[in-house]
């Protein structure tokens, strides 16, 4: 962008930032009453926290991993960011940085290393595209990758005659997800890709030791945190990656079409644009060079939605003020109580790891002799029960997310659910 006109948007913008924050209903949207956890039983609290979503009790979700359903408090921050940018006419762009430092801080990265993106999708796509591997270069990533993290390097391998290679995720040690990743390796690797979280079974790759693996040869190490950032808490500096892809949408409750895009301040240059317009550089006067702005913002361009924003920043200080630790433990909790009660159905297979450090807020159940589509209608028509089902790599499988809005009374009817399965499938 032109830097008069930086200056003009700043000083316009300063006036409606005051304005707009000063709003009761912005960013700073409040969240209904949430007490103090000492102050009431667990259940009691985490009802507390249930009604702060709108979400219909019928059927019961538990797909958080497929989206994630969004407190009330962010789409009030959503709705009164956008109706008073409309009192203004303005894009309310000036409002993207107080949310980047919030957003940062969240993440464990500086304010420059990060971009708004629309998906995890759209931040995998720019890395895949932006480090302009060319033929014959090798890339590895895990087989239960989502489209939005294996599509865009397909496409690479379809136009930039890019070689895949894919490792099965191990469920049995972390240890041996790096072993396999190690066997693949070879001169041509220039990036390794993992899904920090699997979509299919909720198994917690053992990034750190990957990143090691891959700083040690210069390969660029890449992680797909779609499942990952929201469920558990995370600081991406201390990973060890080179890249990190956010979902705004899933386990953070952000509004739809939200995600963040990290790329560690020193390999910034390593990224090739893929789009450019204002706000990822400047030029004096056309024809001139092209100044890129010396942060990740390089990639955020164009009139974006700045209530889409201000709800991620809300999300985000919605998780902090419930606690980061206290919602990763309440999801492994409820999911730990359906992997004990699905162990004892002998017939129930789990795919999710057994061992506690591979595994979060998702179990992966696979039904006997029901198709994973019989499997998932049957919960969802008959039972009130919305899970998602797991096609991907023929698993056959469902996949059921419990997070803050879940109760372990909902977790009881979903066990009672898998259990008339058994007899009615
Ligand atoms: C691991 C993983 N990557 C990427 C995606 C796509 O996410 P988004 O909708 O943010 O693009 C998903 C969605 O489920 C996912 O699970």
């Amino acid at each position: 962008m032109n830097t008069n006109r930086r200056i003009f948007i700043q000083s316009l913008s300063a006036g409606l930032l005051g304005s707009i924050i000063g709003s009761s209903k912005s960013a700073a949207a409040e969240a209904k009453h949430i007490p103090a956890y000492s102050s009431t039983t667990a259940e009691q609290y985490w009802d507390i926290i249930r009604t702060q979503y709108p979400l219909l009790h019928v059927p019961v979700y538990f797909n958080t991993g497929g989206l994630g359903p969004i407190p009330q408090c962010v789409t009030d921050a959503v709705i009164s960011t956008n109706s008073r940018l409309q009192e203004h006419c303005e894009t309310g762009h000036v409002l993207f940085e107080p949310a980047r430092k919030d957003l940062a801080q969240f993440l464990g990265v500086a304010s420059h290393e990060i971009s708004f993106v629309r998906n995890a999708t759209e931040a995998n796509s720019i890395i895949a595209a932006g480090l302009r591997l060319k033929a014959g270069d090798e890339v590895i990533f895990d087989s239960h990758a989502h489209p939005g993290g294996s599509h865009p390097w397909l496409i690479q391998a379809k136009q930039a005659g890019v070689v895949i290679k894919v490792f099965e995720p191990d469920a049995s040690s972390p240890e041996s997800n790096v072993e396999r990743i190690q066997s693949l390796l070879t001169v041509k690797t220039k990036v390794i890709q993992v899904s920090h979280i699997t979509c299919t079974t909720g198994l917690i790759m053992p990034v750190k030791s990957i990143a090691q693996l891959a700083n040690n040869r210069g390969i660029w190490f890449h992680i797909d945190g779609a499942q990952a950032v929201g469920m558990i808490p995370l600081n991406i500096s201390e990973l060890g990656c080179d890249s990190y892809a956010v979902s705004g949408h899933k386990w953070l409750g952000g509004p739809n079409e939200t995600g963040i895009l990290y790329i560690k301040h020193r390999n910034l240059e390593k990224i090739a644009m893929v789009e450019a317009g204002s706000y990822s550089g400047s030029v004096k006067r056309l024809p001139g060079e092209l100044i890129l702005e010396p942060s990740t913002m390089r990639h955020e361009y164009g009139t974006r939605n700045a209530g889409l924003v201000v709800g991620l920043q809300r999300a985000v200080l919605f998780q902090n003020q419930i606690g980061r630790d206290r919602i990763a433990n309440r999801g492994k909790e409820l999911a730990t109580i359906l992997l004990d009660s699905f162990a004892k159905f002998k017939d129930i297979k789990i795919l999710t790891p057994l061992d506690s450090q591979m595994r979060g807020s998702i179990t992966t159940i696979q039904h006997p002799r029901a198709t994973a589509e019989g499997f998932f209608d049957y919960l969802h028509k008959k039972k009130k029960l919305r899970c998602r089902l797991v096609s991907e790599q023929g698993l056959r499988a469902l996949r059921i997310s419990t997070h803050i809005l879940n109760s372990s009374e909902e977790c009881e009817r979903l066990i009672a659910g898998v259990q008339a399965s058994l007899k009615d499938l």
